[in-house]
């Protein structure tokens, strides 16, 4: 399932973390890649480890965990410390799935990757190119969002960065451990979490229809979660 989440960060959250970044000391993206990815990207990332990642991951986590919707979409039980990207003109990111495991360098932090996120910190009409391609059961599905907005998609999904053309392309990503494994059975809890906000409004949260809806949900929930 392929989500987005407008806003996620809000304007002056977008010029903070871009403020933090933006003068770092960036490097070749290959130093976090895999093998296969290795092959495939062209583009600078913030080190892992320095200041300045950390500052604004820790800024885009604090967003994330008070955003109503990313946590109905995502049902995160882990969330690797997001990483930046840019991309100049000429720079791309071949086709490549995500590793499943990603384990946090000096640590034993690990992360089973069930999704993967981009967070888009560049207004799209500043840059030409560079849109994240899915390749889903649907076709292609070419993803350029507004700064401050999130698009959750599987990790299992074969994806790229279309080469960039004009102006830079900075963005934010991350990959998270659901507590829900299975995509379909996270698709089922989302649509059904909708719909309960949407029956509530209309009805009321003391509503005998929505208390017996919640109670559906948490039900499935309970089937499914690994806490
Ligand atoms: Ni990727």
């Amino acid at each position: 399932m392929l989500i987005a989440v407008p806003g996620m960060l809000d304007a002056g959250g977008v010029t903070r973390v871009r403020s933090i970044i933006d003068d770092a000391a960036w490097i070749d993206g290959n130093a976090t890649s895999g093998h296969q990815s290795a092959l495939a990207k062209q583009n600078v990332q913030l080190p892992e480890a320095s200041a300045e990642a950390r500052e604004a991951g820790a800024l885009v986590l604090d967003a994330l965990t008070i955003s109503a919707e990313f946590v109905a979409a995502a049902l995160p039980a882990k969330v690797y410390p997001p990483l930046f990207s840019r991309y100049a003109p000429g720079d791309a990111f071949a086709n490549h799935v995500d590793a499943a495991v990603r384990l946090r360098r000096g640590s034993d932090f690990r992360v089973r990757s069930d999704l993967s996120a981009t967070l888009f910190l560049e207004p799209p009409d500043a840059y030409d190119g560079g849109e994240l391609v899915i390749e889903d059961l649907f076709g292609e599905q070419r993803i350029k969002l507004a700064a401050g907005d999130l698009v959750l998609y599987p990790a299992s999904s074969v994806h790229r960065v279309a080469p960039i053309t004009r102006g830079r392309r900075v963005a934010a990503f991350f990959w998270i451990q659901s507590m829900v494994r299975d995509d379909g059975a996270r698709r089922i809890l989302f649509d059904l979490d909708r719909s309960v906000q949407d029956v509530a409004g209309r009805l009321g949260a003391d509503a005998d229809v929505t208390i017996r809806l919640t109670g559906t949900y948490h039900n499935l929930l309970r089937r499914w979660v690994d806490a």
